[in-house]
């Protein structure tokens, strides 16, 4: 049991690459952290390793690291620690906490079992919340602790609605109680100064009205025509 917190692992602990992660679209590499004599892992998405897109700019880690920030303002602690490095061997990018995981396990797979539905609606919510346009079943990772983690976070917060994902279970359902209620504190804005520098304020503007909308619906929105799905969807 280490007595670093993850934070600091993350924030200073020395980088050295393992290598690049499966499945990878970008440069997403595995690396592992020393600090104090310590061991760690990580998953570090340098700038640079970025694949270009038609409709996001440039520094979609800055984006992984918003919906960190947006997780921990609802209170939900859906994505695992991710901070900004500018050390890296690759130069500037995001560093999230590996998740030990149960790799076989994904959202399809999570959503046949009863007792992962309040976390399952919360990613869902957030990625309503997030506009986050490619929630892929792989991305919820069953953690060795038993919680499902929401990763891949890099194509949210576009302004213009950019929804596709693999959730579509709850459509139609009323927003619970209290997850209205997390709603509804994210839209005093308390915890989102963090958002500054990392999303313009135009997308944490459209971000606050998506939630609004939400709120006022009072139910999981359903797609009307056909429910958009990432591709691929695992
Ligand atoms: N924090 C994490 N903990 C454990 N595994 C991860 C984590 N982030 C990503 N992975 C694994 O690495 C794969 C690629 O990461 P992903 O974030 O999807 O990269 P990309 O942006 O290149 O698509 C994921 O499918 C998942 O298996
Ligand atoms: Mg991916």
């Amino acid at each position: 049991m280490s007595s670093i917190s993850d934070a600091r692992f993350l924030a200073e602990g020395a980088i050295t690459v393992k290598g690049r992660m499966p499945w990878s679209t970008n440069v997403t590499l595995l690396v592992e952290l020393s600090l104090e004599g310590e061991t760690g892992h990580a998953i570090y998405k340098p700038r640079r390793g970025e694949r270009r897109l038609w409709d996001f700019p440039p520094g979609l880690f800055k984006r992984e690291i918003a919906a960190y920030v947006l997780s921990e303002a609802l209170g939900w602690g859906l994505v695992p620690l991710t901070v900004a490095r500018d050390d890296g061997p690759h130069g500037e990018g995001s560093l999230q906490r590996f998740v030990a995981a149960d790799f076989e396990q994904h959202y399809f797979t999570l959503r046949e079992r009863p007792e992962h539905h309040d976390r399952l609606r919360r990613i869902c919510l957030f990625d309503l919340v997030a506009n986050n346009a490619d929630r892929k079943s792989g991305h919820c990772l069953l953690g060795e602790d038993g919680a499902i983690w929401a990763i891949d976070n890099g194509l949210c917060f576009h302004v213009d609605d950019k929804l596709r994902t693999v959730i579509w279970e709850f459509a139609g359902e009323p927003i619970p109680a209290p997850l209205a209620r997390d709603l509804e504190r994210l839209l005093g804005t308390c915890g989102l100064d963090a958002l500054a520098g990392l999303i313009d304020d135009d997308e944490r503007e459209a971000m606050l009205l998506r939630a609004r909308a939400l709120l006022d619906e009072g139910t999981f929105p359903t797609d009307g025509r056909d429910y958009r799905y990432p591709w691929p969807d695992v």
